[in-house]
């Protein structure tokens, strides 16, 4: 079977982490061992020790050095990713360069020039990009329900809204990379519309 490279992206509160623990387990059991299930920034132990160091490290970094930051770790996760994909696995990535465009570029003004430059030069393309979307109303009930846990989930209403326009944005402009999930529903009701985005991409019944 060919590698396949899939990635999960959404702002706080539109119930990423429990649909991607969903959709690993529906995966695992269509392809077992073969499947890598990971995060940005994160996935290796140098990119993870970044991830340290820019969510909870108790600096105020400006929205420049948060990028490269990003762009290190994912400089280093790639190197596993590629071989991952290229030995015939399949990937599933929570979070993956449109996070740094909705996150630093659409939240907090960096240069999108740059950033896209540094995908360019940096990242790799997904097979998939399953973007989850829900009103605000949804996202912040969900988001006040649960203890902060990094520097992105203090910034405000206004800034999770900007996120939000930018993952729109991302999916509108590169819609065959990209679906958009509408996340409002019950947790079930978002799984099936996610599997029947595999089915209809990528041929994956799972
Ligand atoms: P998580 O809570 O979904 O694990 O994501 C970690 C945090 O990192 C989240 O608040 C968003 C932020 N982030 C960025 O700001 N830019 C990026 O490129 C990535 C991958 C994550």
């Amino acid at each position: 079977m060919a590698g396949l490279f899939i990635t999960m992206e959404g702002g706080e509160g539109v119930g990423k982490s429990t649909q991607l623990v969903r959709l690993a387990a529906r995966l695992r059991a269509l392809r077992g061992d073969a499947v890598l299930v990971t995060r940005e920034p994160g996935g290796t132990p140098g990119a993870e020790a970044i991830r340290q160091l820019m969510l909870h490290g108790g600096h105020d970094f400006a929205p420049l050095t948060d990028t490269l930051l990003v762009y290190a770790a994912r400089a280093e996760h790639v190197r596993l990713l590629r071989a991952q994909v290229q030995s015939g696995g399949l990937v599933l990535c929570d979070r993956f360069f449109d996070s740094t465009l909705a996150y630093q570029g659409y939240g907090l003004g960096v240069d999108r020039g740059l950033i896209a430059t540094l995908r360019r030069e940096i990242a790799m393309e997904p097979d998939l990009t399953l973007i989850l979307d829900a009103p605000p109303a949804i996202t912040q009930a969900r988001r006040a329900a649960r203890s902060i846990d990094d520097r992105y989930e203090r910034f405000d209403a206004a800034f999770a809204a900007r996120v939000a326009a930018g993952f729109r944005a991302i999916a509108a402009a590169e819609p065959q990379r990209c679906v958009l999930i509408d996340a409002s529903g019950a947790p079930e009701h978002v799984a099936d519309l996610i599997a029947r985005a595999l089915e209809e991409r990528l041929g994956v019944a799972c």
